[in-house]
C-alpha cells in the first residue's frame, strides 16, 4: 500500500519505518528539513532500540522517503497518518494548533479519494473537527475521503517492538470504506484490531493512559502505607500482580510517573470530564498522589541532611523520565535534581542516554557530568538512584560503598535489594520500605499541600 505519515518524531517515525518494514511504500513528512537530511543519513533524532537499522534498511530498499512537502507526501498515498505532537496547553487541554494545520494543509492537496488516519493523542470529537477542516479546504468539494482514529500504544525505548507486535490494534471510524483499507493495512498481525465509532477510540487512548497512571498512583499509596506500617511494597506489588485480573505491569512503586505522555495525558482527560460538567475524582486524586510522591522522597533528603544542602556533594543515577530512553521531558528525576541544586548541593549525574539533553535542560552550575556511573560517587554525601535503568540495578555494592563518602542511598525506584544494601552497612532509603534504624516518623505535617488549579493543572502552595 502506499502511505503517508505526516509527523517524524516517536510514533511518526517508528510508524513509517515498521509500515514500510511491512511492504509498503511510506513518505515520511515533517517540517524541519534538518531533522529529514539527519534521518535521510541514519541518524536518529531520539534514542530508540533497533529503529536506525529499521530505517536505513527501509530507505537503502526504496520503501521509505522523507520529504518536508504535504503536499508531495500524500499525492500517491491511499493512507495519510497525522502523527503530529499534542502538548499540553495552559489550561490542561491538548494543544491541537499542529493538527488542524495539518488537516487544512491535507485539504488543499487533496487529489483523489484517501483515508486520514490520526495517531496523535487528541481529545474527544478532534477527528470530527479534522474531518470538517479537510473538507473546507478541498480544492474541488467533489473529491471524497474519510477519517479515521487509529491511536497508537507504544512505550518509548520499546516502540519497535510495540509498533511490531501490539497488544490491540484501535480502528475507529463511521466508514466501511475506510475501515476495509485499514484492515488491509493491520491483517497480518496475531492480535486483536477493535473496530468502532471515532469517539470510543479517542476515548481508549485516553481511558488506557489513564488507568495506567491510576495503577502507578495506587501503588504509590501502598506504599506509603507500607512505610508507616513496616510492609515492603515490592513484596506487596509481586503478590498483587499474580493475580491476573490485576498483572504484575506499571505496579513499581517510585517517585511518580513522568514523560510526555502520562502528565498532559491525565490533566487532557481531567479537563474533558470537567468541560462535559463532571469531576473525574479518581483522577483528580492520581495527579495529586503523583506529585505528592516527589515531595514525600525530598522531605525523606531533608529529614536526613536538614534544609541547607550547600556544602554537600550527592552522587544521582538517572536522568531520563524512565529507563531505556533519552527523553527528559517532565521526568520526576531531572525535577529532583533541580530541587537538590536549588537547596545548595552539587550534583555528579549520570545517565546512560540522556546526557545531551539533561545539559541542555540543567545547564552547567553546580552540575558535573560524569562519564560513567562509578565516576559519580568519590565523595559524595549519598547515592541518589531516580531513573529505572536496569544496570542500576546491578551496582556492585562494595564498590560504591568504598567510593561515597557517606553510606546513604536514596533509592527512588527500588531498583536495589533492601537486604543486601542493609546487610553491607548503607542507610537505605527506598520507596514503600521502612528504613532500618529509623523509628517511625510522622511525615504528614511536613509535606507541601497539593492543590489542584480548577483548569486542571496542578501548583504547589
Ligand atoms: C506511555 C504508555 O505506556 C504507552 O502505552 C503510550 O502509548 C504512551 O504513554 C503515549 O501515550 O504515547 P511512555 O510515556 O513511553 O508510554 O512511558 P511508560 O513506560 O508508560 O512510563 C511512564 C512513566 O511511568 C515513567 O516515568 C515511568 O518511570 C513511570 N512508571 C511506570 C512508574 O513509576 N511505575 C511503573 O510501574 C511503571
Amino acid at each position: 500500500m502506499k502511505l503517508c505519515v505526516i509527523g517524524t518524531g516517536y510514533v511518526g517515525l517508528v510508524g513509517a519505518a515498521i509500515f514500510a518494514d511491512w511492504g509498503n511504500f511510506v513518505v515520511g513528512v515533517d517540517i524541519d528539513s534538518e531533522k529529514i537530511e539527519r534521518i535521510k543519513k541514519g541518524e536518529m533524532p531520539i534514542y530508540e532500540p533497533g529503529l536506525s537499522d529499521i530505517v536505513l534498511k527501509n530507505i537503502s530498499q526504496g520503501r521509505l522517503t522523507f520529504t518536508t512537502s504535504i503536499a508531495e507526501g500524500i499525492k500517491d498515498s491511499e493512507i495519510v497518518f497525522v502523527c503530529v505532537g499534542t502538548p499540553q496547553s495552559d489550561t490542561g487541554a491538548a494543544d491541537l494548533s499542529a493538527v488542524w494545520e495539518v488537516a487544512r494543509e491535507i485539504g488543499k492537496n487533496m487529489n483523489g479519494y484517501k483515508v486520514i488516519v490520526t495517531k496523535s493523542t487528541v481529545p474527544i470529537g478532534t477527528n470530527e473537527k479534522v474531518k470538517a477542516i479537510v473538507k473546507e479546504n478541498l480544492p474541488d468539494p467533489s473529491i471524497e475521503f474519510d477519517v479515521v482514529s487509529n491511536p497508537e500504544f507504544l512505550r518509548e525505548g520499546s516502540s519497535v517492538e510495540d509498533m511490531k507486535s501490539p497488544d490491540r490494534t484501535v480502528v475507529g471510524s463511521d466508514s466501511e470504506r475506510a475501515l476495509a483499507i485499514m484492515r488491509r493495512l493491520y491483517e497480518h498481525l496475531n492480535s486483536p484490531i477493535v473496530e468502532c465509532d471515532l469517539r470510543s477510540a479517542e476515548m481508549i487512548k485516553y481511558a488506557s493512559n489513564g488507568f495506567l497512571a491510576t495503577k502507578i498512583s495506587f501503588i504509590n499509596e501502598i506504599a506509603q502505607i507500607c512505610e508507616r506500617s513496616g510492609a515492603d511494597v515490592s513484596v506487596v506489588a509481586k503478590g498483587m500482580g499474580l493475580d491476573r485480573r490485576i498483572g504484575p505491569a506499571f505496579l513499581n512503586a517510585g517517585i511518580g510517573y513522568g514523560g510526555s505522555c502520562f502528565p498532559k495525558d491525565v490533566a487532557a482527560l481531567y479537563k474533558t470530564s470537567t468541560d462535559q460538567d463532571y469531576d473525574f475524582k479518581l483522577l483528580r486524586g492520581v495527579m495529586e498522589v503523583n506529585i505528592a510522591q516527589r515531595e514525600h522522597f525530598m522531605n525523606k533528603v531533608l529529614r536526613h541532611f536538614g534544609k541547607n544542602l550547600s556544602g554537600r556533594t550527592f552522587a544521582v543515577l538517572g536522568l531520563a523520565f524512565k529507563g531505556n530512553t533519552d527523553d527528559i521531558r517532565d521526568s520526576v528525576a531531572i525535577e529532583i535534581v533541580k530541587r537538590l541544586r536549588g537547596l545548595g548541593a552539587v550534583l555528579k549525574v549520570y545517565d546512560p542516554q540522556a546526557m545531551y539533553n539533561a545539559k541542555q535542560a540543567l545547564g552547567a552550575v553546580n552540575i558535573e557530568y560524569c562519564l560513567d556511573k562509578y565516576e559519580t560517587m568519590p565523595g559524595a554525601d549519598a547515592l541518589f538512584i531516580l531513573t529505572e535503568w536496569k544496570e542500576f540495578g546491578l551496582l556492585e555494592l562494595d564498590k560504591v560503598k568504598s567510593f561515597l563518602k557517606s553510606p546513604v542511598i536514596f533509592d527512588g525506584r527500588n531498583l536495589l535489594d533492601k537486604e543486601k544494601v542493609e546487610n553491607l552497612g548503607f542507610t537505605y532509603f527506598a520507596v514503600g520500605k521502612r528504613t532500618n534504624g529509623l523509628v517511625k516518623i510522622d511525615t504528614r505535617n511536613l509535606y507541601q499541600t497539593v492543590l489542584l488549579n480548577t483548569n486542571g493543572s496542578i501548583g504547589h502552595h
